[in-house]
């Protein structure tokens, strides 16, 4: 197996031609999708998530579907894993019915390495988000979804604000606009929700959300990961939203064409008002569409060898 085809952990590991050739067929996707329809007909995709998801599970699902796949989803709550079943067991029972693409979902940071070392030849991986660590299909979508508004990244000043610290959008994706050589990153967090220094690394820093947006080209909005916060304590929603949240007014303060993302799931009037969700501005849906292709492109990719 080629093994820069084999799996998707993580957008570090990747090299940038692989990043290059995922967004370009993303982008003659989105264009006409018809010719891909049979693609990869006849190959099984596997999506096994122990955490919840709506969009990126359905996304990989139609993905595989409009390449002509065959899809199995499993929920580790309806699952075997409730009968103490290790995650490498039941990767490797699924293994045993080759799968040709197995999408993983784990609250565990790191949970698909052990699982890539163990894969067997024409099992491919793919990270659909383990704990704070990586996304890398969601930092794909949200590049293809700059680059479709913006012809050059290296003019962009990009904004990506909320919690960090507990993020794997912001650290995939943070990664991803460094390699595809974004003009400049500004992050901006509370207190405590910072992102660690790698991260940080070659960013400009803000604790204040009106001075990150001025003059920003795209702002991308984070929801607090309550499910990772371990006790610690951030203000209730609408002190957060005095502070941090994503208003018309403040939107003012951006370039004139700027564009507001957000990778969902959206906590409106916390990180992000409805009239902004909802506004002209914003292509938070069109990032959903664009996930399709991403995943669309991913999985053709993987399968290439
Ligand atoms: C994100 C995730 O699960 O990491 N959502 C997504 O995949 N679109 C972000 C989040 O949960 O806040």
């Amino acid at each position: 197996m080629n093994p820069d085809t084999a799996h998707l952990l993580d957008i570090e590991s990747r090299s940038d031609a692989f990043h290059r050739r995922v967004l370009d067929l993303a982008a003659e996707l989105r264009e006409d999708a018809v010719p891909w329809r049979q693609a990869r007909a006849g190959r099984l995709l596997v999506n096994l998530f122990y955490e919840p998801s709506t969009r990126t599970r359905v996304s990989f699902e139609i993905a595989a579907l409009r390449l002509g796949m065959r899809v199995v989803n499993i929920a580790a709550a309806d699952s075997s894993v409730k009968k103490g079943e290790t995650l490498m067991d039941t990767f490797n029972t699924l293994q045993a019915m080759s799968p040709d693409v197995v999408v993983v979902r784990h609250p565990d940071n790191g949970a698909l390495a052990p699982l890539a070392e163990a894969a067997w030849p024409g099992v491919h991986l793919v990270n659909a988000g383990d704990g704070s660590r990586a996304h890398p299909t969601q930092a794909l979508l949200d590049a293809l979804t700059m680059r479709s508004h913006f012809e050059r990244l290296d003019a962009l000043r990009v904004v990506v604000a909320g919690d960090l610290h507990h993020s794997r959008v912001t650290r995939s994706g943070v990664a991803l606009m460094k390699k595809l050589g974004v003009g400049e990153i500004r992050l901006c967090a509370p207190s405590g929700l910072e992102a660690g220094p790698r991260v940080s690394e070659g960013t400009r820093g803000f604790d204040s959300l009106d001075e990150a947006l001025d003059g920003a080209d795209v702002v991308m909005m984070l929801r607090i990961q309550h499910e990772r916060l371990a006790g610690m304590a951030v203000p209730d929603g609408e002190s957060y939203h005095r502070r941090w949240g994503l208003t018309t007014e403040r939107l003012k303060r951006a370039a004139p064409g700027c564009i507001v993302m957000h990778p969902g799931p959206m906590n409106r009037g916390v990180e992000i008002a409805s009239e902004v969700a909802d506004g002209p501005q914003s292509v938070i849906l069109e990032q959903v569409a664009n996930g399709v292709l991403t995943r669309m492109a991913v999985i053709h990719t993987l399968l290439d060898d």
